[in-house]
């Protein structure tokens, strides 16, 4: 029998414990090659972070019947200047802000969100989650945001296909950082900019 599907709500930060045993159990370095096929998460978040997240009410999750986190999302601004970035990845993104476009203006001179991290227990993956978590963050978000931007793996095809699929998102540049190859993706996440 299918799992009753979990309720998507905003996260607070009693929820913070669940999403960092998500974070922890699909994070790249603690899955196998076969496991990472079905998608992965690239950064271990800073501590703290998902508290400040869920504080300025950035952070959504999906809970099952029990109480238990099984899935979350992120939405949150850039960082200010000179304020830490999570990783060398988030870093990089904000600096390719100022030079890269989306429909014939730099992404940094949009009022722009970041997109993620993402991530679903395997067991409800395949249930429109995804899709629920795509509906619900733009209609918090879309008053505040016009545009989302977001990064995958090149290493991650699962997670490439739902952002190109089911969010629309674009990959606008594919850049580097160590060894690993990322895309810039960006979507439109409020009321289209004239
Ligand atoms: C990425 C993630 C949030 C997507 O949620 P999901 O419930 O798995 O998404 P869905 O099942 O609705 O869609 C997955 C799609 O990818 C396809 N897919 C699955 N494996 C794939 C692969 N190896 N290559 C390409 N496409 C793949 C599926 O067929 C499906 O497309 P379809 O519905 O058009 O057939 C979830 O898989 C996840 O949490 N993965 C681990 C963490 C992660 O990768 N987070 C994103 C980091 S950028």
């Amino acid at each position: 029998m299918d799992p009753q599907e979990p309720t998507v709500r905003l996260g607070t930060v009693n929820d913070v414990a669940g999403v960092r045993s998500l974070e922890s159990r699909y994070f790249t370095g603690n899955l196998s090659p076969e496991q990472r096929a079905d998608g992965f998460l690239s950064i271990i978040q800073p501590e703290g972070s998902f508290e400040r997240i869920a504080a300025a009410g950035g952070l959504h999750v999906a809970v099952d019947d029990a109480g238990q986190v099984v899935g979350f999302i992120v939405i949150a601004p850039p960082p200010k200047a000179g304020q830490r970035t999570p990783s060398p990845i988030v870093e990089r993104m904000v600096s390719l802000s100022d030079t890269l476009e989306y429909r014939g203006r730099r992404i940094s001179s949009y009022r722009y969100a970041f997109r993620g991290p993402v991530c679903i227990d395997e067991r409800f993956r395949g249930h429109g989650l995804y899709g629920r978590f795509n509906a619900v963050t733009k209609a918090a978000y879309r008053a505040e945001y016009e545009i989302g931007i977001l990064f995958v793996s090149a290493r991650n095809p699962r997670s490439l296909r739902t952002t190109t699929t089911k969010l629309n998102a674009a990959v606008v540049d594919t850049f580097q950082v160590g060894d690993e190859s990322y895309h810039y993706l960006v979507y439109e996440l409020g009321v289209p900019p004239p």
